[in-house]
């Protein structure tokens, strides 16, 4: 049984359509990938998954259950935890009180366990713990925000462009904690334009386009494809 099934998922903001009936799984323990460019509505599929957005159709099952009039801070308490587009740290805070605010739903018994996973994935966080999170280098501050999202004990990890604006080298090391984090047991559902970097790690891929998946299967595939290489791995067809 997969752990998140997206069905025929609509999003309208005012006259636009940006959903245009969404089909994705992610299986437990699965990394699964939306690629697509700018535009085309990866956001907006990631915050009605959390709830941020309200939906206009279609389903949400997460589990067992439908979650798509549960509201955003219902779905975080049950396990589906967003590291959001543009990191949206808080600049201000210390990297502690970012981690402490993480773990904002969870019982105080386990903060310091679940705080030692996190240091352990990302060291430098425990080395900055007290300094101000604005003042971090753009990859650190990513790891905050993947790291403050873990702090919540996801069982589903949404994930919304990681690498953007990150140098290859972080990138890949981003990228390999990412299979780790799924290897402890976590499901990931990922955003990227960086087809070939979400290719390498996920087990399946979904291609969107104008508010709809155009293109899906395993990453094997998918990462042959003509139209994928065509137009997200420097190919010509739209350049
Ligand atoms: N709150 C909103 N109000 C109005 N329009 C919105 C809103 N959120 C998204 N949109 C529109 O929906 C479309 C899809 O946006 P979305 O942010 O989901 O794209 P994206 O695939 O994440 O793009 P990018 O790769 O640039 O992050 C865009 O045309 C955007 O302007
Ligand atoms: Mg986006």
């Amino acid at each position: 049984m997969p752990i998140l099934e997206v069905s025929d998922l609509q999003v309208t903001m005012g006259p636009q359509q940006i959903l245009r009936g969404v089909n994705l799984k992610v299986e437990q323990n699965g990394i699964v990938a939306v690629m697509g460019s700018n535009g085309v509505g990866k956001t907006t599929l990631m915050r009605a998954i959390s709830n941020i957005y309200q939906i206009s159709g279609g389903d949400i099952i997460f589990e067992r259950d439908s979650i798509s009039n549960l509201g955003a801070d219902k779905v975080v308490k049950m396990g589906v935890c967003q590291a959001p587009e543009g990191r949206q740290i808080f600049a201000n805070m210390s990297v502690e009180e970012n981690l402490v605010l993480g773990a904002y739903h969870q019982d105080k018994s386990h903060f310091n366990e679940d705080l030692e996973w996190v240091f352990e994935l990302f060291p430098i966080l425990k080395e900055r713990l007290k300094q101000q999170a604005g003042a971090m280098s753009g990859g650190e501050q990513q790891m905050l925000c993947i790291g403050r999202a873990l702090m919540g004990r996801p069982k589903l990890l949404l994930m919304d462009e990681p690498s953007l604006g990150l140098a290859p080298l972080v990138v890949k090391s981003i990228f390999d904690l990412v299979v780790k984090i799924r290897d402890a047991g976590t499901a990931i559902l990922i955003v990227e334009q960086n087809a070939k970097a979400a290719l390498c790690v996920a087990d399946y891929g979904y291609i969107m386009e104008g508010g709809a998946i155009i293109l899906e299967g395993p990453s094997e595939e998918l990462a042959k494809d003509d139209r994928l290489t065509a137009a997200y791995m420097g190919g010509h067809a739209h350049a």
